[in-house]
């Protein structure tokens, strides 16, 4: 049914209070009540790539950039399971400079001293790269496609290809990796017909997790002047993901989160099941500005983690503080 862009979009014509329920619902059935946790660490901000709409790009010559020590990532990784949080994601910037073999040896030991899934997210990188770490240990990988439009992404992301990435979600998808994907909605030029199409392809790949956030015009970028994202289309996009995917894994994100109020409560309510506690240390975390007003960046270092049950409990949701692996691959 949902392998015709038509009857996906067709999804976007329901009136709000159908939509809610109906995403409400098929969530409840597949997934049930609980919430997963996973804690963040924005390891670095240093980016070889010029994505339009991104703060940390190569061209913001005005950020500081920073990279943590193995050291400060391990002490983190411990702060979040001894939050009891059974996942870390290690996301940074994309760049030839990382050490795919440090990356590897972190992996390694985060996954020899504590019981976590470790996710990856360091953007596009060779099948040998992304093997290693899977080698390494890693559990899942998030690569956001951002639109499959082909001409809106070549317009956004200079010297990249679209090609690439679907290679690099494909080659995670083949070495075993749960694997997510996602849109950034109120991209310039997008219809809600191109974020159809999107969903049709996280469909057709069947892709384990999906992020779905605003897009947030930074300063310091060619986009500084074009809108935002409407929250109401994020909802209503992550709706429609909800009710196509059925049990897939969708964070509230945190730029869900970072709009005139934080939103994330509702993102729980129109099909979101995972939220992300940051905890990145506070010298840094400040300089991960992919957005500007992002939340909790005064913050100290986790205290995402104390906000977590007021949020899930404010949506009439508990905390399920087992791993939450993809329920996709036990249909
Ligand atoms: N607004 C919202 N989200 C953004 N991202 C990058 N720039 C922005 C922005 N200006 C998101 C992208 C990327 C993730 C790490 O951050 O979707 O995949
Ligand atoms: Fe981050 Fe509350 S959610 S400090």
């Amino acid at each position: 049914m949902y392998d015709d862009v038509k009857n996906i979009e067709k999804l976007f014509s329901l009136d709000d209070k159908e939509l809610l329920a109906l995403a409400d619902e098929t969530r409840r059935k597949y997934l049930g009540d609980g919430v997963y946790l996973r804690g963040i660490i924005e390891f670095s901000n240093i980016c070889d790539k010029r994505c339009a709409y991104c703060g940390i790009s190569a061209d913001n010559t005005l950020l500081e950039r920073y990279h943590l020590s193995s050291e400060e990532i391990l002490k983190a990784a411990g702060h979040i399971a001894s939050c009891g949080i059974k996942t870390v994601v290690l996301q940074s910037g994309e760049t030839d400079s990382l050490d795919d073999d440090w990356l590897a040896r972190i992996i390694k030991e985060i996954k020899s001293s504590c019981d976590m899934a470790v996710t990856v997210s360091v953007g596009e990188k060779s099948f040998e790269t992304y093997k290693k770490w899977k080698d390494a240990g890693a559990d899942r990988y998030l690569l956001k496609i951002e639109t499959t439009d082909p001409e809106i992404y070549s317009g956004l992301h200079p010297g990249m290809s679209l090609e690439n990435r679907k290679r690099c979600l494909s080659d995670l998808k083949m070495l075993g990796y749960e694997t997510g994907s996602g849109t950034l909605v109120g991209l310039p030029g997008q219809t809600v017909r191109h974020i159809a199409a999107d969903i049709k392809y996280f469909n057709d790949n069947g892709f384990e997790m999906i992020g779905t956030g605003p897009f947030i015009p930074h300063k310091n970028t060619p986009l500084q002047d074009a809108k935002a994202g409407d929250v109401a289309l994020v909802l209503r996009t992550i709706a429609v993901t909800r009710i196509v995917m059925k049990t897939v894994n969708m964070p509230a994100t945190t730029a869900i989160g970072s709009m005139d109020r934080d939103f994330r409560d509702e993102a729980l309510k129109w099909g979101a099941n995972v939220l992300m506690p940051n905890f990145t240390p506070v010298p840094y975390k400040r300089l991960y500005e992919i957005y500007p007003g992002k939340r909790c960046i005064s913050e100290p270092a986790g205290a995402c983690a104390g906000c977590m049950e007021h949020l899930t409990e404010g949506a009439g949701r508990f905390i399920d503080w087992s791993r939450g692996g993809s329920a996709r691959n036990e249909k």
